[in-house]
């Protein structure tokens, strides 16, 4: 299977490089690597002689892959894609951006949650498989067990969502905040006498001034919050929250008469790359809490069912706790006081592996099963 790589430098591209290695994925496939500005220049080891580079806007070249992978981001995919249809390539794409996620002939994978569904897809030659919001991916990666049991009837989403999400000159520049304030109360740190609200003033005035570097982040993420994602739909709704509801129905492949509600607020914290969600859950009935337990731990392999104790709760349920990996840890996992069918979660997950990569070169080694 020839395969056809792109944006594979950028954050996302570079951690899913970073898994293939890992998971020998390049292995039985023969990788070809493109570029939108270096073509003609070596590309990357991957085991074999690099090979050159070609150019990711030649329609030729791509259309000799049997699959293209690609994380170029949404302008790439919004012009290539069309032009590589119209030219009769009828190849895999597998794609990181939003920009095809919603169309009718696409796929969102997740195959830990919906194999079935990409198995349906593939059967009936569906030929367009994108990667998900990494929310609402890693929410059901958390729910796994209970979305196969049908058991939510409807789930509210708030979300901690890290700086990732927004792009790596994102994390550099919550990093540059953290130094600005930092740097601007240091003497008073050093000064045990020093009062706390002078600190706290200091902070305060950097956070609001026009020293602090907003370039990416658009406002104080560090040692503040940012409580709006992506575009203003008008409606009160921001586009990350519309993106809940919509893609994990699509996700589960419900259809219109059966959709489960979701829906909940999306804020940007200074976390770095892993993103955090308090969930509240309708169940569809009463069931009791050791079996609720059982069904989430049960969801997948990459669950981990976190007691719903203080010590647990800290040492294993935060960004800290689970960037670069790719566990799933579910839990303050409770009957809430609302009723018997009313529970509380709080799931973390790696934006940047089952948030964004991790799907993607899975769907790639499916996709070289089911062609084998
Ligand atoms: N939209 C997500 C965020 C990242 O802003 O965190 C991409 O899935």
């Amino acid at each position: 299977m020839r395969v056809g790589i792109i944006g594979w430098r950028g954050m996302v591209g570079s951690v899913l490089m970073q898994r293939m290695h890992e998971e020998h994925d390049f292995a039985g496939i023969d990788a070809v690597f493109f570029s939108t500005s270096q073509a003609g220049e070596i590309g990357p080891d991957i085991g074999a002689k690099p090979a050159v580079l070609l150019d990711a806007h030649d329609i030729k070249a791509l259309s000799g892959m049997d699959a293209i992978l690609t994380c170029q981001g949404g302008d790439y995919t919004s012009k290539v894609h069309p032009e590589l249809r119209a030219a009769g390539w009828d190849g895999y794409w597998i794609d990181a951006a939003s920009a095809l996620r919603m169309e009718p002939d696409s796929t969102i994978v997740l195959d830990p949650v919906n194999s079935d569904v990409i198995a349906k897809a593939l059967q009936t030659g569906k030929r367009d498989f994108i990667g998900g919001n990494c929310t609402v991916s890693l929410m059901m990666m958390g729910l796994a067990g209970l979305f196969k049991e049908d058991m939510i009837e409807w789930v509210s989403s708030m979300t901690y969502q890290a700086a990732s999400g927004s792009g790596a000159r994102a994390m550099r520049e919550l990093i540059s905040q953290m130094g600005a304030v930092h740097t601007c109360v240091a003497d008073l740190l050093t000064d045990k006498d020093s009062s706390i609200v002078a600190v706290d003033d200091g902070v305060s005035a950097m956070l609001r001034s026009s020293d602090l570097p907003v370039t990416e982040c658009g406002a104080a993420l560090a040692g503040s919050l940012i409580p709006w994602i992506d575009s203003d739909l008008g409606n009160g709704q921001s586009r990350e929250e519309w993106k809940a509801q919509s893609e994990t129905n699509k996700i589960l492949d419900r259809d219109t008469s059966s959709i489960i509600p979701v829906d909940g607020l999306c804020v940007r914290i200074g976390a770095m790359r892993s993103h955090s969600q308090a969930l509240t859950i309708k169940l569809r009935k009463e069931v009791p809490l050791n079996e609720i337990e059982s069904i989430v731990a049960a969801g997948n392999e990459w669950v981990e069912l976190v007691p719903n104790q203080r010590d647990a709760s800290i040492d294993q349920l935060s960004p800290a706790a689970v960037s670069g990996s790719l566990k799933i840890p579910v839990g303050r996992l409770r009957k809430m006081s609302f009723g018997p069918e009313y529970i509380s979660a709080f799931t973390v997950g790696d934006q940047l592996l089952w948030g964004a990569a991790e799907p993607l070169r899975r769907m790639l080694q499916l996709l070289k099963s089911y062609s084998v």
